[in-house]
């Protein structure tokens, strides 16, 4: 099978996402988001290393954008834990519907804006101190190069970029089978996997929304369109700690792979 144009991957993924958000609705995680941001005003829904990570940055005071910010719980969770003003961008509109009950909730206001990512509004250029990238938003963007001039245009001079992704290895394995550990495919797979199903972080079967592409970026290829971009590297770890679906966790189980990373920047000019 071709790959779909960019448009056309873009296009789908969006009726993807789109077509699962009314899952994640259902899901006990949405409770417990509702709890947390209903019962307290500090409730972040960051893991502790990007929690730290965000510290060290610092928040107070700060304007944050949030690039493909889905339900919201983390563009909320930036300003319980500080900023000043936090704007969501994203694509699916029925997530930002969700995103808004989240703010309404926390009673935060934070601003959403629905669209394709390299579709930004330029009067958002140069707006930002941060600009929070996380978990699986790289593997949507069929050109990474394209994508990350993106938050590099967003961000102020000398302002940062925070990035919490899966770890690109895990692109190699097929963690559903009988043997998660066997090889599947190569690191640099250059066609995007299609899925059909339900965009879910569980690993139950779910119901058929497809075709979707998400595509397997390398590490490097993250590197050089974030030095491509004018974006100076100060912060790079990798973690053995699944931060995606549960689908994913036979992979981590033993500790043997990079499944996370934390990256940080910082534009220059
Ligand atoms: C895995 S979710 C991000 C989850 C988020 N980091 C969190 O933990 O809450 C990926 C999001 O990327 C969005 N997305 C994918 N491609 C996009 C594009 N081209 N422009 C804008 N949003 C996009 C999807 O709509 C989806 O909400």
């Amino acid at each position: 099978m071709s790959s779909p144009s960019s448009a056309d991957a873009i296009a789908a993924n969006r009726r993807a996402w789109d077509a699962s958000a009314p899952l994640h609705r259902d899901a006990p995680s949405w409770k417990r988001l509702t709890d947390g941001f209903a019962g307290d005003p500090g409730f972040s829904w960051f893991d502790p290393p990007m929690e730290a990570a965000l510290r060290s940055i610092g928040l107070d005071g700060a304007t944050v954008a949030q690039i493909c910010c889905n339900n919201g719980r983390e563009t909320v969770s930036l300003m319980n834990l500080g900023a000043r003003e936090a704007v969501g961008f994203d694509q699916s509109e029925v997530f930002l519907d969700q995103a808004r009950e989240l703010a309404r909730i926390a009673g935060r206001a934070c601003t959403f804006v629905a669209g394709d990512v390299h579709a930004i509004e330029a009067r958002y250029d140069g707006a930002f101190d941060l600009v929070v990238i996380t978990i699986g938003v790289f593997g949507w963007m069929p050109d990474l190069a394209r994508f990350m001039a993106v938050p590099a245009r967003l961000l102020r001079p000398g302002g940062r970029i925070l990035i919490h992704e899966e770890h690109p290895v895990v692109n190699m394995f097929e963690p559903r089978e009988d043997t998660p550990l066997l090889v599947r495919h190569s690191y640099f797979r250059a066609t995007p996997f299609v899925g059909e199903e339900a965009i879910v972080y569980g690993d139950g079967p779910a119901p058929q929304v497809g075709p979707h592409y998400w595509f397997a970026h390398p590490l490097g290829r993250v590197f050089e369109a974030l030095i491509g971009a004018g974006l100076v590297i100060e912060r790079f770890e990798e973690f053995p700690e699944n931060i995606s679906s549960t689908a994913f966790e036979p992979l981590a189980a033993g500790r043997l792979l990079p499944m996370s990373y934390l990256l940080q920047a910082r534009k220059s000019r």
